[in-house]
């Protein structure tokens, strides 16, 4: 590996480890009681996952230099929503999955009414986390973080693509239906976390900020593109989650439109694309190896 990879890998281990500190702080106490609900929160999030969503928020932050303090807190925030989605997602009602970051699902390793009161509390501790006293300087700016993160969760962000995901079961959607779904269930939350990350340093002025949503938008498609193509294609024991699901669940993916091939090829595509909004941002390379990395990951 170049030292350039290397120096890359040692940023993500550096972030992933100190996130999962964060997030163990944020969390309630096991022992605390309803100690059942606080051991499935902290089974939902902790000791699995790339933390990918952490990662951009950091990346972010270092094109306007951001505190670091206030970048694990939105970063925490951001990933609490995201293992609030999973733990919903792999319930009976939804994906139906017993398998996740190689462990049990929470619905499986507890029980369903737990999983989903676990769902519930792990998305208000995200906004309790966010509206920390003196998380930024401008408590208007915090408000609006609070905003943009609530948008990038709800019926109209992330809740609205799950939703739309339900209801596609079964049928094969369009190109533009299949992108308009994956840039609400996973793209609105991986926008989120760059916007975020953005929004804890020197503020950008409208070009960059605009470049910056635009590779946020691409990447949150990326995304779900590579989601599609490593669930028809890796194996269980790599990717932590039950193989093949999506052809099992007749759930229209990217594969199903336009074949592994060009699923891979279109991955490539909007990497090309999602690197060149990045042309005229400074400090902006570990967006672009973070890029990378999600295109070419293996699980
Ligand atoms: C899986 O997300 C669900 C999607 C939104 C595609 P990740 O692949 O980021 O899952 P973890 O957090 O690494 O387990
Ligand atoms: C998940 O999409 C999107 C979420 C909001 C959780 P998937 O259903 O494809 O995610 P996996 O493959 O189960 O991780
Ligand atoms: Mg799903
Ligand atoms: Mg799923
Ligand atoms: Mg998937």
């Amino acid at each position: 590996m170049s030292s350039q990879g290397t120096a890359f890998q040692t940023w993500m281990a550096e972030i992933q480890d100190r996130t999962e500190i964060a997030l163990g702080n944020f969390l309630p106490d096991a022992a605390t009681s309803p100690s059942r609900l606080h051991q499935a929160m902290r089974y939902g999030v902790l000791g699995g996952g790339k933390r990918v969503r952490p990662l951009l928020v950091h990346a972010a932050g270092e094109i306007v230099g951001a505190n670091a303090d206030a970048l694990d807190t939105a970063a925490c925030a951001v990933e609490l929503i995201h293992a609030y989605s999973l733990v919903h997602d792999d319930m009976p009602c939804m994906d139906d999955d017993v398998l996740r970051r190689g462990k049990p699902t929470v619905h499986v390793q507890f029980d369903e009414a737990t999983a989903l009161l676990a769902g519930d509390a792990l998305q208000t501790l995200a906004f309790q986390v966010l509206a920390r006293p003196a998380l930024l300087a401008d408590p208007a700016r915090q408000v609006g973080m609070l905003a943009l993160l609530a948008q990038a969760s709800g019926s109209r962000g992330m809740a609205g693509g799950q939703a739309i995901d339900l209801e596609s079961v079964g049928r094969q959607l369009d190109r533009s239906e299949l992108e308009h779904m994956h840039i609400h269930k996973t793209g609105a939350l991986i926008r989120a976390s760059v916007l975020l990350g953005a929004q804890c340093g020197s503020p950008l002025d409208e070009a960059r900020m605009g470049a910056l949503d635009h590779y946020g938008k691409l990447v949150g498609l990326l995304f779900q593109v590579v989601d599609d193509i490593l669930d028809a294609d890796a194996d269980t024991a790599t990717l932590g989650k039950t193989a093949g699901k999506d052809a099992a669940n007749n759930k229209p993916t990217y594969v199903s439109l336009l074949g592994l091939a060009d699923a891979r090829r279109l991955a490539e595509e909007l990497l090309q694309e999602a690197l060149g909004t990045l042309d005229n941002l400074d400090n902006s390379d570990r967006l672009a190896a973070l890029a990378r990395f999600i295109v070419h990951r293996s699980f």
